[in-house]
Order: C-alpha cells, then sequence, then structure tokens
C-alpha cells in the first residue's frame, strides 16, 4: 500500500493551464476518484502521476519519496485506459505478459503471474484466445488484468468503463472496487460520471479548469457541496435564486422564488443575493403543518417505479423537481397545492454569481 501526496502541481499546454496548483494528499489503500467535466484535467493529472506527462512545477511523493522525475516504468503504477490499449494481434496472455517481458522477467515467472493474474479478473483460460473473440467487458478485465500483473503500489484508472454500455458499467464497477479492496491497493481512477464516483470511493476531488473544487467522502461530497459548482455536477438539484434575511442564531431566512426558505447555519449578511441548492428529495410531501414548509402547485408527475419525479412551481412561478416515492400521491392531478417539509440543514446556499 501507498500513500500519494501531490504538491502544487501545474501542467500547461500553451495558455491551457490544465492542472493549475493542484495538492492532494491520497490515504493508504484508498479508492481515490478525480471527477469533473471534460477538459478540467483528470488525465493529464493521472499520466503525470503515471509519467506519461512531464511535471512542470510541483512534486508527487509515494510514501515521501519523491518519483515525479523517474521514468513511467519505475513509478510502481498500473494503468488502465479508456479505450484498452489491447494489442489485437496478440493473445489474451501475450497482452498481460507486456508489462513483464519489458521488465525482463524470466519466461517461467511471466506464465505463472500471468495466470494468476487472468484469475483475479475472472478470466482463467482465456490467455490462448485472441482479443478479437472477447466481448467488452472481458476486453477491459484483460486491460486490468495487465496492469494488475506487475504487481503495481498504485492502480490508474482514466475512464476505463466508459465505452461500455450502461447495465455493463455499474456490474464492472463493482468488480473495480472489490478487486481494489481484496488486494488493498491505492488506486486513483478518473470519470466524469458522477454516479459512478458516488458509488466506488472512498473520496473524490471535483475538478474544475484544472483546479480543485472540494475533496471529501461521497456522502459529504452529496450532501454538503462548498460551491454551486459542486452541487451542481454531483446529482440534480434545483437552484433557486434569493435575498438572504437575518440570522436569528441558528437560521437564515431567504426570500426566494414568492416564498420564504430556512436555511441552517448564518447564509450571508442581510440583503445579499444568494442560490440556494434544494436536492429534489430534500423536499417531503405533508398534509399537515409544523417544521419548515413551501408550498407549490404541481405541474406534472412522472411514475418512474420506484420513485416519482414532481414537476411543480413555486408561488412566483419558479419550477422545482421533487422526488417521492413510487407509491405516494398516486391521485395527486397537475394543478394539485402541494405541501412541502423540509429540514433546513439539507438546504445549502451560495453567493450569487
Ligand atoms: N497534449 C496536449 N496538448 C495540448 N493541450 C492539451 C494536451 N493534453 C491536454 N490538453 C488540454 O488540457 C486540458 C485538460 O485536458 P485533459 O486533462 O485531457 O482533461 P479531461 O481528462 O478532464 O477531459 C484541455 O483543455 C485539453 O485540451
Ligand atoms: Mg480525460
Amino acid at each position: 500500500m501507498t500513500a500519494i501526496r501531490i504538491e502544487n502541481l501545474t501542467r500547461t499546454f500553451g495558455a491551457v493551464r490544465a492542472v493549475d496548483d493542484i495538492s492532494l494528499d491520497i490515504r493508504h489503500g484508498e479508492l481515490f476518484t478525480l471527477l469533473g467535466p471534460s477538459g478540467c484535467g483528470k488525465t493529464t493529472l493521472l499520466r503525470m502521476i503515471a509519467g506519461f506527462v512531464d511535471v512542470e512545477s510541483g512534486s508527487i511523493c509515494f510514501d515521501g519519496r519523491r518519483i515525479d522525475a523517474l521514468p513511467a516504468h519505475r513509478r510502481d503504477t498500473g494503468m488502465v485506459f479508456q479505450n484498452y490499449a489491447i494489442f489485437p494481434n496478440h493473445t489474451v496472455a501475450e497482452n498481460v505478459a507486456y508489462g513483464l517481458k519489458a521488465r525482463k522477467i524470466p519466461a517461467a515467472e511471466i506464465v505463472s503471474r500471468v495466470d494468476k493474474a487472468l484469475e483475479r479478473v475472472r478470466l482463467a483460460g482465456y490467455g490462448p484466445r485472441s482479443p478479437h473473440q472477447l466481448s467488452g467487458g472481458q476486453l477491459q478485465r484483460v486491460a486490468i488484468a495487465r496492469a494488475l500483473v506487475i504487481e503495481p503500489a498504485v492502480l490508474l484508472f482514466d475512464e476505463p468503463l466508459s465505452n461500455l454500455d450502461a447495465q455493463l458499467r455499474t456490474e464492472m464497477r463493482v468488480e473495480v472496487r472489490q478487486l481494489q479492496q481484496a488486494l488493498g491497493l491505492t488506486a486513483i481512477y478518473v470519470t466524469h460520471d458522477q454516479e459512478e464516483a458516488l458509488a466506488i470511493s472512498d473520496r473524490i476531488a471535483v475538478l474544475r479548469h484544472g483546479t480543485i473544487e472540494q475533496v471529501d467522502t461521497p456522502e459529504r461530497i452529496y450532501r454538503m457541496p462548498q460551491t454551486a459548482f459542486v452541487a451542481e455536477f454531483l446529482g440534480s438539484t434545483n437552484m433557486v435564486p434569493g435575498i438572504a434575511g437575518a440570522f436569528d442564531g441558528h437560521n437564515t431566512p431567504v426570500a426566494a422564488a414568492g416564498t420564504e426558505f430556512t436555511v441552517r447555519g448564518e447564509v450571508a449578511a442581510p440583503g445579499t443575493p444568494v442560490l440556494l441548492s434544494v436536492r429534489p428529495e430534500a423536499l417531503q410531501l405533508r398534509d399537515g403543518s409544523g417544521g419548515s414548509l413551501v408550498h407549490a402547485r404541481l405541474a406534472l408527475r412522472e411514475f418512474l417505479g420506484p420513485v416519482q419525479r414532481l414537476h411543480a412551481t413555486l408561488p412566483d412561478g419558479t419550477p422545482i423537481r421533487i422526488s417521492a416515492l413510487g407509491g405516494q400521491a398516486l391521485d395527486l392531478l397537475p394543478g394539485a397545492p402541494l405541501t412541502l417539509a423540509y429540514d433546513p440543514a439539507q438546504i445549502t446556499a451560495y453567493p450569487a454569481p
């Protein structure tokens, strides 16, 4: 297991600051995800750690040892690429053996290590096959075996599942997570898929324009996003503009959408424009009164099986999405008044842009 420390890492391409002064501490045995939209610098950062992109300034240490000037093959990392990077004219076993041959491992040892790596990814016996005979999911497992076979201290994944269909992707991410935990390896996982990041990570760094917006556990990133960008990027949310009122020692009232929301804590100086993030599941349908409530009117109900998505409008007409359990409110018709209860701690407020 290996802890990774990244300090003030920067890489520019012409006028683009692809990685802009990033510092991160990644713990032993952690699956750490770099999450962000296309072009935010995820691949550049990962490739700097792997040794495929030169560091312009800053440093990378594995267990306190500086590695950023070492060639890629001496960094003790295994990388799994988005497009698999499988050689089509070689057998599965030859593909997996690639890194071992490059390291001049004796032939007999190569055979046994390749077998073991294929077994780990549930492809025992596939060694003699041609890659053409394999499905997309199997090819990706070959790519993982090829990264594992060198017994790296750190596994690096660059959007490894994005070429697979949706169902296989959700199955494979579980396999990746189980394998990483079983081997106890430190892993850095790049994705632009927020659900994938939430599902498999110990911690997530959300990147934007080459910088870090927030580093936290999936739960905290989702429930306590520190910026409006993180709130919108992770899951769906309603962004409602408003004006902060006076903090009463516990909560701040925010006038928004023709009504008032109560937000836990001190939000901003009274009179300041803010943006509220209201998760669709933070609002609960209620009959009675009590607690923090807002009123809305139903516009459209989507029945999705386990849940329903209610499209409603707040008093001034601002649209708001609410998720309710599948069996709730099935008799509600468009135009019906809704009373929505919420916990002020579930609403987050940001400075208006
Ligand atoms: N080799 C390169 N030459 C020029 N620009 C690059 C190069 N690699 C990446 N970039 C630019 O750096 C930025 C970050 O790219 P990248 O790290 O691939 O982002 P991501 O993986 O998050 O989509 C983008 O603006 C991209 O165009
Ligand atoms: Mg990328």
